[in-house]
């Protein structure tokens, strides 16, 4: 199964093994294609993602409570360390500043 990735001026089609998280096949692109500062342990929030087209998958209690501590009300806008798709989407990597 593949992600459509946007980054900043390129879009690719990455490939997302089962079981493995969306940051993880991100990670995979090279080291600046994301931040993931705690590693996907969900505690940091620097690994989301707006999801541009398809179906992120239901969201777990771990990364709904990051949200809500980080006052992330936009639904679009995902960890991608907690999300492992399982059907094609496209999003855009959105960088801490
Ligand atoms: S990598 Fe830290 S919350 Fe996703």
């Amino acid at each position: 199964m593949n992600v459509t990735l946007q980054l900043v001026g390129e879009v690719r089609d990455i490939p997302v093994a089962p079981g493995q998280s969306l940051m993880q096949a991100i990670a995979t692109q090279g080291r600046d294609a994301i931040t993931a500062l705690c590693g996907g342990c969900c505690i940091c929030g620097t690994c989301r993602v707006r999801v541009l087209d398809g179906d992120p998958g239901p969201m777990g209690e771990g990364e709904a409570h990051l949200r809500r501590q980080l006052d992330i009300t936009d639904p679009a806008i995902r960890l991608s360390c907690q999300m492992r798709p399982g059907s094609c989407l496209r999003v855009a990597v959105i960088h801490p500043r």
